[in-house]
C-alpha cells in the first residue's frame, strides 16, 4: 500500500468503534507476539535465557485510530513500543507495520518505515540531550534524512509554534525549560517529519496536573490538525479517556481486555479493568 493511501483512509472520530474498523487496511498488527529480555545476572549469566514480559499479545491499529495501551507499571507497555520501533525482536509472533513484516525487512527498508512514525519517549527530562539547543534537537530526524539546513530551520520554526512555544525556545537548552515545555519540544521533534503515526509513551505522567491538561489539549489538537494515527501509552484511565477512543488493557504482559474506551469504562469485563475503573473513580 502506498504512502498516501493510509492517510486517505483516515476515519473521523465519530465513526470509530461502530464496527467500521474491520473494513480498513490495518496500520499496525501485533499477531501473537511474545517478547522479553535476557537475564544476565548471577547464575543465569552462565546460561543466558530470555524472561518473557509479553505473552501472546495481539492487537490491531487502523488509520485514524486513537488507541490507548493501558496498564500499571511493569505491565509491558514500553516493551510493546520498543518492538514497534524495531528495537526489540520478539521471541515469537509477527509485527506488521504499514503492511510490512517489521522483523523480516532489510534495515534500509525499516528506516523508511520509521520516517513515517513519530515517537515521544517516556520521561521528557531524561530524553533530551542537555548539550543540544532545541533547534539541534528538532533538526536530528531531518538531518538523518539529509534535509538542507534552510528547510530544517523553517520547519523547526513552524512546528515549535504549532506546539505552543515561541521561536526563542529554539536557541535554548533543555535545562532552561519547564517540564511542560520539554514535553512540547519532544512532541515537536516527533512531528517535524510529518509522520502518519504518533506514538506517545506516558506523555503526561511526569507533569503537574494543570500542565497535564494542556498537553492533553495539545495532543487532541494534533490529532485533529494532522490527521494521523495515535498510539497512546498510559497507566491512567482518565488520560486514556480524554485522548483515545479504543483501549487495550495490559496486565503482566497479557491483554486482559480490549474495546471502545467508553464501554470499557462503563462495563469492564475483566476483574483487573474493574479495579482500574474503581481507582479512577475514587481519585
Ligand atoms: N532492558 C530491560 N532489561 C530487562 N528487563 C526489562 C528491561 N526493560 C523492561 N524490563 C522489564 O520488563 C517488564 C515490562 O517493562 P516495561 O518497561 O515494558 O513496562 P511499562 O508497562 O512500560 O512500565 P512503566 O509504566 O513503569 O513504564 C518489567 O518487568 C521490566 O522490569
Ligand atoms: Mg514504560
Amino acid at each position: 500500500m502506498r504512502y498516501s493511501s493510509y492517510r486517505s483512509q483516515f476515519i473521523p472520530k465519530t465513526l470509530l468503534g461502530r464496527g467500521l474498523l474491520g473494513e480498513l487496511e490495518p496500520l499496525i498488527v501485533f499477531d501473537n507476539v511474545s517478547a522479553g529480555y535476557r537475564v544476565l545476572k548471577g547464575f543465569w549469566s552462565l546460561f543466558p535465557r530470555v524472561r518473557l514480559v509479553l505473552h501472546n499479545v495481539s492487537f490491531t491499529a487502523y488509520p485514524g485510530d486513537k488507541l490507548a495501551i493501558i496498564g500499571e507499571s511493569g505491565a509491558g507497555k514500553t516493551t510493546i513500543i520498543k518492538i514497534l520501533l524495531g528495537l526489540l525482536k520478539p521471541v515469537s509472533g509477527r509485527v506488521l507495520v504499514f503492511g510490512k513484516d517489521l522483523y523480516t525487512l532489510k534495515s534500509s527498508e525499516r528506516m523508511k518505515l520509521y520516517r513515517r512514525i513519530g515517537y515521544v519517549p517516556q520521561d521528557p527530562g531524561r530524553s533530551l540531550d542537555p548539550k543540544l539547543q532545541v533547534i539541534d534537537i528538532l533538526a536530528e530526524p531531518l538531518e538523518a534524512q539529509g534535509v538542507p539546513w534552510r528547510i530544517i530551520e523553517d520547519k523547526a520554526r513552524k512546528v515549535i509554534g504549532f506546539v505552543g512555544l515561541s521561536d526563542k525556545v529554539l536557541d535554548m537548552y533543555p535545562d532552561q525549560l519547564s517540564g511542560g515545555m520539554q514535553q512540547r519540544v519532544l512532541i515537536a521533534r516527533a512531528l517535524i517529519h510529518d509522520p502518519e503515526v504518533l506514538i506517545l509513551d506516558e506523555p503526561t505522567s511526569a507533569l503537574d496536573v494543570s500542565i497535564q491538561a494542556q498537553i492533553i489539549k495539545l495532543i487532541n489538537k494534533i490529532y485533529e490538525a494532522r490527521r494521523l494515527t495515535l498510539i497512546l501509552v498510559t497507566h491512567d484511565l482518565a488520560v486514556a479517556q480524554y485522548i483515545a477512543d479504543r483501549g487495550i488493557v495490559l496486565r503482566k504482559g497479557i491483554i486482559v481486555e480490549e474495546g471502545a474506551l467508553e464501554e470499557l469504562i462503563k462495563e469492564p469485563r475483566s476483574e483487573y479493568t474493574r479495579l482500574l475503573v474503581k481507582s479512577y473513580m475514587f481519585e
